[in-house]
């Protein structure tokens, strides 16, 4: 039992509307104040995703009740339990479905959730590795498994954008390690040698890339055979047109925008396929699949390489900075 437990209290990020803005700070909490809940969990660390800072800055797409505990992943151990397929002391991987949107989140030293949203955490991966990898390993793995059944990866062309961000160095590692030459599209400067470190074979400005492309055309050349694309908006808008023939697109994100252009020809001319994927949604069963995956044959050589870990008080900065497209690798919050 942790000192907090004793008291009947524990630490956490708490997100508080203020007139028409939104403050987060750390806060002690009471147990009473978790949700009804099949498993207390003690959590070990969680992850910084870019939903966690659209939750912190009051976006009602993804939260709906202040006050409010950010965190859409959790790792740790469970405390209580009214369920036998998970007693005391199980290790457990929490990401995606409600927790951290309208159920209290990762960004705490305790959650509360339906067993029904719970993994157990593979032996060949550690609590570190499960949040370095978290939410956006997650969307990587399923990017990859969706090009995987289009396509050979081995030998191939591939693009990621947000390269430099969570779901991005995820996808930039494991398509490397899988032997596609991996392209990877960037809006930072100088992050040459992080890149190339996990594997990318070339590094491109992401509005050089744009500029290049023939966007208001149909096609434009034929670059890649395989794409993972986090931004959306433009860049996907890019993307469509530069695929090679019979070329595979996963997209799953929207930083660079809710809007893409594109028209029938990618598709019709050269049978592109664009395919979205979901992480949070998707059944435990499919989820459980990637899980694995990451802790067998997709174990990644460089997960500590794309990791910084930080403490509830430093977190704080962190959702400004993944707000503003500034983060690079993964942050990890040991609470
Ligand atoms: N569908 C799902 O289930 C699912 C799951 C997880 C995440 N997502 C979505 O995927 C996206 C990425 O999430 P994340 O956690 O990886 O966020 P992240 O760590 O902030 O990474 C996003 C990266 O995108 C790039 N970027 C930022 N602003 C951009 C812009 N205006 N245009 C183009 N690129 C831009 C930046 O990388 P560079 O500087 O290297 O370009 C940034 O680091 C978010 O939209 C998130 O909501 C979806």
């Amino acid at each position: 039992m942790t000192m907090y437990q004793k008291t009947n209290k524990f630490k956490a990020i708490q997100t508080e509307e203020i007139g028409k803005g939104f403050i987060s700070k750390v806060v002690e909490r009471e147990f009473d104040g978790l949700p009804e809940g099949d498993l207390l969990i003690k959590v070990n660390y969680s992850s910084l995703n870019y939903k966690d800072a659209l939750s912190a800055t009051g976006n009602l797409g993804v939260t709906k009740k202040f006050p409010h505990t950010p965190g859409i992943d959790a790792v740790g151990i469970v405390e209580s339990s009214n369920r036998s397929d998970f007693k005391a002391g199980t290790n457990v991987i929490v990401t995606g479905y409600d927790l951290g949107m309208n159920t209290s989140g990762g960004f705490s030293e305790y959650i509360k959730i339906p067993a029904e949203w719970a993994i157990k955490l593979p032996d060949g991966l550690t609590y570190r590795d499960s949040m370095i990898l978290g939410t956006a390993g997650l969307t990587a793995g399923l990017c990859v498994q969706a090009l995987e059944k289009a396509s050979n990866i081995e030998g191939k062309k591939a693009v990621v954008t947000g390269a430099t961000g969570g779901v991005g160095c995820i996808a930039v590692q494991l398509l490397a390690q899988l032997g596609a030459e991996v392209t990877a599209i960037t809006g930072k400067d100088g992050t040459l040698g992080f890149l190339t470190g996990l594997g990318a074979a070339e590094v491109l400005p992401r509005d050089q890339f744009k500029e290049s492309t023939r966007r208001r055309q149909p096609l434009s050349k034929g670059l890649w055979d395989l794409a993972v694309d986090v931004a959306g908006g433009d860049l996907l808008t890019s993307i469509l047109a530069s695929m090679k023939y019979s070329g595979v697109v996963t997209c799953c994100g929207l930083v660079g925008g809710t809007a893409f252009e594109t028209s029938i020809f990618p598709f019709i001319l050269r049978g592109i396929s664009l395919i979205g994927i979901d992480s949070v949604e998707i059944s435990l069963d499919k989820k459980v699949e990637i899980w694995n995956r990451f802790s067998t044959d997709w174990k990644l050589d460089n997960l500590e390489g794309v990791c910084r870990e930080v403490d509830l008080v430093e977190m704080l900065a962190e959702i400004d900075s993944i707000l503003e497209g500034g983060q690079i690798g993964r942050v990890i919050l040991k609470p």
